[in-house]
């Protein structure tokens, strides 16, 4: 009789042969910038995580780094919004100030990693330039460039373009390598769904299309060809990295871009899947802790290299205790 069982008496045996190991040194934890001084403020959508201003970004940067988090993927939520998002490619918008703010204070244990998008910083909200009612790619990806250009000049790490507009991965590596930035990687949301697990975030960054939704540019979720198809198309870009969003929904999609790439590869366990498992333990409904290991472990099992989730800071801590 084959006996499953004998591998699984003690903890130490079950820790031995594990097949999916985690790491502290892969997790990214994204924060909000907020522009304006002296705000520290829950996220009422996203309990335990905070806005906070660029002066006091390192309060949420150092309560990270105790627990081992060193890499962050930054949001800014600019005071004025408009047509072209002009505070985004501001060379002292909200994210440029955090930069400079959080490399001031830190030096480089820290590692920056910047979101490349328009949507908190448009009046319609949208992540590129409108064209009457529809976002038009092409006049858009100019605008993608000089974000990520003005990004790398306050010092960012590296981008990570979130768009989803067709050719941005090639319009901002010209962009930084014209720029002296050549050495900048870019971390492309190759694979982003159009995802009604974004809605926290939406609700935290202000950044919930005014009109129509965003389906004309993130992807279909009944699509998984399509992955491969996004996800190559980015490796010929010059992306140096690939992500798929969401995470725990999409663990196949996670699967397969593994098996037809070989650049690193992140997932972005997302807004929705964070505050659902919030609202269900703080209803009693389930062991947040067990859920939150669990789900971590999964994307890792599906092939994940890297994940991004707003629990960065206490999985850290569950990896060390080895859950
Ligand atoms: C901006 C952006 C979004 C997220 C990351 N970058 C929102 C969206 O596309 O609507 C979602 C992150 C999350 O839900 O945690 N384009
Ligand atoms: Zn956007």
């Amino acid at each position: 009789m084959m006996r499953g069982r004998r591998l699984r008496t003690t903890p130490m045996l079950r820790e031995l042969v594990r097949e999916t190991r985690m790491s502290a040194e892969a997790l990214v934890l994204p924060v909000f910038i907020k522009e304006g001084q002296d705000i520290k403020e829950e996220i009422p959508s996203l309990p335990g995580q905070y806005h906070c201003s660029p002066d006091r970004i390192g309060e949420e940067i150092e309560r990270a780094l105790q627990c081992g988090v060193s890499k962050f993927l930054l949001f800014g939520l600019p005071e004025h919004k408009d047509e072209v998002g002009c505070g985004a490619y501001d060379d002292d918008g909200v994210v440029q100030q955090g930069l400079r703010a959080i490399r001031r204070q830190f030096g480089d244990r820290v590692y920056l990693i910047t979101d490349i998008c328009m949507c908190e910083y448009t009046s319609h909200g949208h992540c590129g330039i409108l064209s009457g009612q529809t976002v038009d790619n092409d006049q858009t990806l100019p605008y993608l460039a000089r974000i990520a250009v003005s990004h790398a000049r306050a010092g960012a790490d590296m981008v990570a373009p979130s768009d989803m507009m067709d050719g941005r991965v090639e319009a901002i590596r010209r962009a930084l390598d014209e720029a002296g930035f050549g050495h900048l990687p870019i971390l492309s949301y190759a694979v982003k769904y159009a995802s009604s697990f974004y809605g926290p975030f939406r609700d935290a960054a202000g950044s919930a299309p005014s009109f129509g939704d965003r389906k004309s540019y993130q992807m279909d979720c009944h699509n998984r060809r399509e992955a491969i198809k996004e996800a190559l198309a980015d490796v010929k870009e010059g992306a140096d990295l690939l992500m798929v969003k969401p995470a725990l929904a999409y663990l196949d999609v996670i699967q397969a871009v593994k098996q037809h790439t070989h650049l690193p590869l992140a997932a972005y366990s997302v807004s929705g899947e964070y505050a659902m498992t919030k609202a269900a333990a703080a209803a009693g409904l389930i062991d947040e802790y067990g859920v939150m290991c669990e789900s971590a472990v999964a994307v890792f099992r599906a092939g994940a290299d890297i994940l991004i989730t707003y629990y960065a800071r206490e999985l850290a801590g569950a990896i060390q205790r080895g859950d």
